[in-house]
């Protein structure tokens, strides 16, 4: 179990924590949510001890482990891949350097003796001689094949580093494992792979996350963060959003009886318990679901983008063909003779083990890239826009977000417009005003 006991942080003038409990406990798995800049980040290093609150603590109950998926992706470059992945439980790592140390005098005295067989004793009580077997393993799944475990990790791409860094943490099932958009830069497979490690394992995970298929998937809890307090639903992310909607349209429909209102809550609990118990998480689920009384549910202020797209004009029946479309880079192949016909309103989901394979592709049909061979043709009325993977480049520069947003704009360049476009997404007057550079990760996505 781990809890925060009146837990508050301030940044400069903004408060992202007053007087925060909250309690993580048994077999649960909390998600939590809120807005870019809410304070998830800061929230699990507050939790893991990386950052300490202006006031209040974090209790973990004594003798708990604690693991967490680190995002520094070079911290580990000097060392094997392997002992990476036993670095994870870290008590059992220094126990092994310890003995390997005093194993390795040459003055070896009776009290270096009984040193070593006390962390011997240690060692075999954590199951220390099933580590290297349990990292193979765990490396196995994610797809870290053998020949790779002595490598040093700066030797790996960043992909197999982030599943590295992944097998680290879920090492020596921890008793409360946290996890920091895990998803973010992994490919589908390894993402269903921790689905259902997730769903077997047995402790407390507190995972932050925007994937919300992935959130439905694993999570009992959601903890969504907003006005600087942190607040607990039973149930996973779209019984959270669904439950919250409805009772804030509730809310706004004053001529309901209270009755009506509780009879309808009462009637969409049962339709989404009654899904649950589809899933495979259903047990428990499904249990959670039933204990839910309607006075849980509470309508949420969160505000959402408005995402619309307006074609300037209809498109025609020729959208997008690609003809024996074939590129290497560094004499290896990225993709090779990819033949695709694009039907009008379709909507198309590329999957690849190599993640940078398609980008490539798109690349290439974005007219960033060459094809080393084949064709491509977009129809004479198209127009396209592409949200590349890698948006550093585009923030290079003092702009306020105004100035910035209008070279993007084709015709409209008058500010009233720019900002109306701005607002949708959430940025409010001030802050069109700011500088592009400052913004964070997910604000400038
Ligand atoms: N060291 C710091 N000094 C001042 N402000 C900070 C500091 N660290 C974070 N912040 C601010 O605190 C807020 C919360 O940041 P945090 O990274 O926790 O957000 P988040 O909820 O994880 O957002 P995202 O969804 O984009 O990852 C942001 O407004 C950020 O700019
Ligand atoms: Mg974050």
């Amino acid at each position: 179990m781990i809890a925060t006991e009146g837990i508050s942080l301030q940044y400069g003038k903004r408060v992202l924590f007053d007087n925060v409990n909250i309690k993580f406990t048994g077999r649960n798995c909390y998600g939590i949510i809120g807005a870019n800049g809410a304070g998830k980040t800061t929230f699990l290093k507050i939790l893991s001890g990386e950052i300490s609150p202006n006031s209040g603590r974090v209790n973990i109950e004594p003798g708990k482990r604690m693991a967490i998926l680190k995002q520094d992706h070079f911290e580990y470059d000097e060392f094997p891949v392997l002992d990476t992945v036993i670095m994870g439980h870290s008590k059992l790592w220094s126990i092994m350097k310890e003995k390997e140390a005093l194993y390795a005098k040459e003055d070896f005295s009776e009290e270096d003796g009984n040193k070593v067989s006390d962390l011997e004793g240690e060692f075999a009580e954590m199951d220390g001689w099933n580590a290297e077997s349990d990292a193979a393993v765990l490396l196995s799944g994610l797809h870290i094949e053998e020949d790779l475990h002595s490598k040093l990790m700066k030797d790996l791409n960043g992909h197999q580093k982030v599943r590295v860094l992944l097998a680290q943490a879920l090492f020596g099932n921890p008793d409360v494992l946290i996890l920091d958009e895990p998803t973010n830069d992994l490919d589908i497979h390894t993402i269903t792979w921790l689905e259902n490690y997730l769903l077997d394992f047995k402790n407390t995970v507190i995972i932050v996350s925007h994937d919300r298929h992935f959130l439905d998937t694993v999570c009992t809890y959601v903890a969504d963060i907003d006005f600087s307090s942190i607040k607990l639903f039973r149930g996973n992310y779209t019984f959270w959003y669904e439950s919250s909607k409805l009772a804030l349209h509730q809310r706004s429909t004053s001529n309901k009886k209270a009755e009506e209102k509780k009879k309808e809550l009462r009637e969409f609990i049962a339709r989404f318990s009654a899904n649950a118990s589809k899933s495979r998480q259903a047990t428990s689920r499904r249990k959670l679901l039933d204990k839910i009384s309607i006075d849980e549910i509470q309508p949420s202020s969160r505000k959402y983008p408005a995402i619309i797209f307006n074609q300037s004009r209809p498109a025609g029946d020729q959208i997008l063909e690609l003809k024996s479309l074939s590129k290497e880079q560094n004499g290896k192949s990225m993709f090779k003779n990819i033949d695709l016909f694009v039907n009008k309103g379709d909507k198309i989901a590329f999957l690849s083990k190599d993640s940078l394979a398609i980008t490539t592709l798109f690349q290439v049909l974005v007219g960033e890239q060459e094809a080393s061979s084949g064709t491509f043709k977009f129809g004479q009325t198209i127009t396209n826009a592409y949200l590349p993977n890698e948006n550093e480049s585009y923030f290079k520069t003092d702009d306020t977000l105004i100035d910035w947003l209008r070279q993007y704009s084709d015709k409209e360049k008058d500010e009233v417009y720019i900002r109306g476009f701005l607002g949708k997404m959430l940025f409010s007057g001030q802050e069109s005003l700011k500088q592009t550079n400052v913004l964070s990760g997910g604000r400038r996505f």
